[in-house]
């Protein structure tokens, strides 16, 4: 048998085998048929990863494990196989075998890096990031103004060393009138257009039915506020059927309006800063006396007047007063003993002032453009 051993004795130029791989198989002294048979199995090879056949990394290990699989890959098997050649043969077909292996080894290796740089390159092309794109602006949740600043009114009172409590917004009629002074007949019931759920229970007009629920169940001295809704029947610009007030209660076994005052005044200091005018004038609450309220400069009109302030230039915020010894008798306090004063903040009004808003139904309707403004 003719063993070829340089390229002459081959006499054919390879396109499908490199120089490299061509000394490689003349290194060995292989018979011719041999050698063919190295070549072709490397076209076959190569035809059957051929691009358009093996486009992926995946589709390109299906074709390797089809020759070189461990378990009935077309080579493997015929390395499994040179056992069972005559012995003279054998040594020839194993050179042959394992050339073929070691080749396609190679080329395996070389077409995975094509394929794995291509994916890459496609992978960035997609995942390319346009920082020159409008970006995304994430929704975030905010505080409802009135939320906003009952917070910081509560943080305020808490600060004069009140503490926060709370009572129902349905309430019994005799909490939120009779314990208050407000006998049936009395023509202070008509002040509050009352929304009534039976006879004897309402929701609340205002916070003040607090105060009797707290003095009912606690002894003096006491330094409470209470937040919370109430309702009446009323609705204009600057009055709306559902809205907060905080109570404030102070009581002791002395105190003096002077007292009241200096806490209001501290309050609407730190809530308005020391420049905002404030006035304080005579009224009338069945459950305090003396009794006031508490009127703020109008910041909508810049007191000159307008529809927010009904013409006057000033806004009413809070009724306070001193609170009456007949309530102390309603909820068996000794009117000798105890003196207290009490008030009541509307928080829209306050919230409409701090803002300039000249409308209290805006804080009701919910429309996200006004609300995404604090
Ligand atoms: C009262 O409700 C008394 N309970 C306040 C009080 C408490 C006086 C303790 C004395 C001692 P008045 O009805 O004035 O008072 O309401 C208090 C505040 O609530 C007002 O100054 C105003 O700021 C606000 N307010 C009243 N009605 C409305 C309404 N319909 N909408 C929005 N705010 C209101």
């Amino acid at each position: 048998m003719e063993t070829i051993t340089t390229k002459e004795q081959l006499g054919w130029r390879e396109d499908n085998l490199s120089e490299e791989q061509i000394e490689r198989i003349l290194s060995e002294g292989l018979s011719r048929e041999q050698i063919e048979y190295i070549r072709n199995m490397m076209i076959e090879v190569k035809v059957n990863i051929g691009k358009h056949l093996c486009p992926t990394i995946a589709d390109l290990e299906d074709v390797r494990l089809f020759y070189l699989g461990r378990n009935g890959g077309k080579i493997t098997s015929q390395l499994r196989e040179l056992g069972k050649l005559p012995p003279e043969k054998r040594s020839e077909a194993g050179k042959t075998i394992n050339i073929i292996k070691e080749f396609l080894i190679a080329l395996f290796l070389d077409e995975h890096n094509k394929r794995a740089s291509n994916e890459q390159k496609e992978r960035l092309l997609h995942e390319k990031i346009d920082v020159t794109m409008p970006g995304f602006i994430p929704i975030v949740g905010k505080k409802h103004p009135i939320t906003h600043v009952l917070g910081q009114i509560v943080n305020i009172f808490m600060s004069l060393g009140f503490e926060v409590e709370e009572g129902p917004e349905v309430e019994y009629s005799h909490y939120n009138f009779d314990a208050l002074n407000i006998p049936h007949d009395h023509p202070a019931r008509d002040m509050h257009d009352t929304f009534y759920i039976s006879d004897a229970i309402v929701l609340r007009t205002h916070t003040s039915p607090v105060q009797i629920r707290v003095m009912r169940e606690k002894k003096p001295p006491l330094r409470i506020i209470a937040p919370g809704r109430v309702y009446r029947r009323d609705a204009d610009v600057s009055h709306s059927p559902m809205f907060h007030q905080v109570e404030g209660l102070l009581v002791d076994e002395k105190t003096t309006f002077g007292e009241l005052k200096a806490v209001l005044e501290a309050f609407l200091v730190a809530m308005f800063g020391k420049d905002t005018p404030v006035r304080f004038r005579p009224s009338f609450f069945p459950f305090t006396e003396p009794s006031c309220e508490v009127d703020i400069g109008c910041v909508i009109c810049n007191r000159k007047g307008c529809g927010v302030c009904k013409q006057t230039g000033w806004l009413e915020v809070l009724g306070a007063g001193m609170v009456d010894p007949e309530v102390f008798k309603w909820v068996g306090y000794d009117p000798e003993k105890y003196i207290g004063f009490a008030f009541g903040l509307g928080v829209e009004r306050l919230t409409m002032l701090k803002y300039g808003i000249d409308n209290i139904r805006l804080f009701f309707e919910n429309d996200l453009r006004f609300l995404r403004q604090f």
